[in-house]
């Protein structure tokens, strides 16, 4: 792990020893497709409690079976948007709406072209702008966050919408030392939240020791020719 990085502003590494256990499990290279999307779950859990703090709350009268009270909710004025990155984000993105049921999902179809290693857009059906961009929030999901190209791409998405920087995360699982510096030099503002920061990017754009394809060994597509 990067400890430097680690320390910087708008990061956030969760190290929690569930998180921790479940990315073990997926980075076993004899970990079947299955349980690999059982740790993925576990994991996003544990990363997307942590990564939605910034939800804004009121109170709300609430009758218990014995006296009226005060409760804190999600402030009901605020849009919520669930962001996965397709393919390898839609396990994130299950794990994330029944946390929160109310969130619109948008999915956000990029995939990474494994010669030029650039973010290649083939599918985008946002709204043309956003009715009240002040009170959105915006979690963009993907397992991973390699060169950053996929992330740069997703989040200025949002932020041509007019979302202001600080209500937009991007939440991965894995994320290389290269990637975080690369975002964080486009978008100095947006909250990086991140299970684990490992050590290095190979000369093919993967992260190292990381976990291979996350897309492959989620879908069980690995062999694929
Ligand atoms: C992976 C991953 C990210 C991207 C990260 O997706 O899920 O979206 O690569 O790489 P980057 O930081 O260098 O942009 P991939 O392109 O393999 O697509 P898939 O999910 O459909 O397999
Ligand atoms: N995408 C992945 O799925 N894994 C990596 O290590 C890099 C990009």
């Amino acid at each position: 792990m990067d400890t430097k990085l680690k320390k910087a502003e708008n990061i956030s590494v969760c190290e929690h020893p569930i998180a921790l256990q479940n990315l073990a499990i997926m980075r076993d290279k004899n970990t079947t497709p299955e349980l690999f999307r059982n740790a993925t779950k576990r994991l996003a859990e544990v990363l997307f409690f942590s990564a939605t703090d910034n939800l804004p709350t009121v109170l709300k009268p609430v009758e218990t079976p014995l006296a009226s009270t005060m409760s804190k909710v999600i402030d009901p004025d605020s849009t919520i948007i669930i962001a996965p990155i397709l393919r390898a984000g839609l396990v994130f993105s299950q794990v994330a709406s029944e946390l929160l049921p109310d969130a619109v999902v948008q999915h956000i179809g990029l995939y990474r072209d494994h010669q030029t290693l650039q973010p290649v857009w083939y599918y985008n059906k946002l709204p043309k702008e956003f009715k009240n961009p002040q009170n959105t929030y915006v979690y963009i999901l993907d397992p991973m966050l390699a060169t950053g190209g996929s992330a740069i791409e997703a989040i200025k998405l949002y932020t041509s919408k007019n979302i202001p920087h600080e209500n937009i995360r991007f939440i991965c699982l894995l994320s290389s030392p290269e990637g975080i510096t690369h975002v964080q030099n486009h978008f100095p503002e947006i909250q990086l939240v991140t299970a684990w920061i490992d050590e290095k990017l190979n000369n093919q754009g993967y992260i190292m020791p990381g976990l291979g394809d996350a897309g492959d060994r989620t879908f069980n597509t690995v062999y694929e020719v």
